[in-house]
């Protein structure tokens, strides 16, 4: 990472000088000024101006990189982060990565020179190498990166079973699958679990995996595509309640009538499922247990205090609302 002594080298100008264009006080040429920035711009240096009131003492804040904030999980999860580090007296600076790894790895350069005691992240891009390298302690939550990473996630592979399983027991004959983006580990692990139960029954056909990333928008265009294609298709298991709402949309639009006709089945559990007509039924995770674990973890890593468990995997629940059709044990 690049100093103040390698920008006054490259702009050819003392250190004094570039600490004047950087704190904006005292006179420089304008010409010199140009200089600096463009030796700044060129090797990228961030200025580190919390280092300068430390010595070597903790900030008692911590970082969250999520990748979409916009998807109501994401609050849910960074509010119990929040709730926890706040007992604790740490204060959480949030960053939205976009599911975007370029402007995720910027987010770890920030923090990094904002000195935080330690990390949380939701990710589905950091390279491992990059997370060890990193000279606080990490908590990965949501999306497992290696086994070797402190990490707090849902039993994906399992819901996504329960949820297949479900439909095809209320009857449904041709269930599709709206996966997550092909990035995300979760959304691979939620696609075996589906596969698996079709498999099962001999009904897998690829045919009925139909791409989505995690958004609305996206899931109700290729689910209009979907029914329009293959209007027997009775069951829909989406790999995120945002993709099932979008789905609906799409059946609604088309006049198909839920749960009757097609039955849908969510995964996350998030508020807004209940609030939307019919209620979405959904494989809930533990949202805000998983944050709020995440964040005891991370905190006791800090503290170097022991941890029982560095590895959790957490259950999820199968709710029943109005998308899916009474099923008689
Ligand atoms: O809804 C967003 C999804 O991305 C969730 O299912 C969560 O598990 C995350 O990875």
């Amino acid at each position: 990472m690049a100093n103040i002594r390698d920008v006054s080298k490259l702009a050819g100008v003392s250190v004094a000088t570039v600490s004047r264009v950087l704190n904006q006080n005292g006179y420089v040429h304008p010409d010199t000024e140009q200089k600096v920035l463009k030796a700044i711009n060129e090797l990228n240096y961030i200025p580190n101006f919390v280092a300068r009131s430390l010595s070597n003492k903790k900030t008692k804040t911590i970082g969250l990189i999520v990748p979409d904030i916009t998807n109501p999980f994401f609050p849910e999860l960074a509010r119990a982060v929040e709730d926890v580090m706040k007992i604790y007296g740490y204060t959480v600076i949030l960053c939205n990565s976009d599911e975007d790894e370029e402007k995720e790895k910027h987010y770890f350069q920030i923090l990094k020179q904002k000195y935080i005691d330690g990390l949380i992240l939701a990710t589905a891009s950091m390279p491992i190498s990059d997370m060890q390298a990193f000279d606080v302690p990490i908590v990965v939550i949501d999306r497992i990166v290696s086994q070797g990473i402190p990490t707090v996630v849902a039993k994906n592979k399992e819901g996504a079973r329960l949820a297949t399983r479900l439909l095809l027991k209320q009857g449904c004959k041709k269930v599709a699958h709206l996966r997550g983006p092909e990035s995300v580990i979760n959304a691979r692990e939620r696609c075996e679990g589906y596969v698996d139960v079709v498999r099962e029954k001999e009904w897998f056909h690829p045919n009925l995996i139909i791409q989505g990333n995690y958004e609305i928008k996206k899931a109700f265009h290729e689910t209009m595509k979907l029914l329009t294609e293959q209007p027997d298709v009775d069951g829909i298991f989406a790999g995120n309640d945002l993709m099932a709402i979008g789905a609906m949309k799409a059946a609604q639009q088309l006049k198909i009538r839920i749960p009757d006709e097609l039955a849908i089945i969510g995964f996350d559990g998030i508020t807004l499922g209940e609030m939307i007509f019919p209620e979405l039924s959904t494989v809930a995770q533990p949202i805000y247990d998983m944050g709020a674990i995440g964040a005891r973890m991370l905190i006791k890593l800090i503290e170097n205090s022991p941890v029982d468990k560095l590895y959790q995997q957490l259950d999820v629940q199968f709710i029943e609302r109005g998308t899916t059709r009474k099923v008689c044990d």
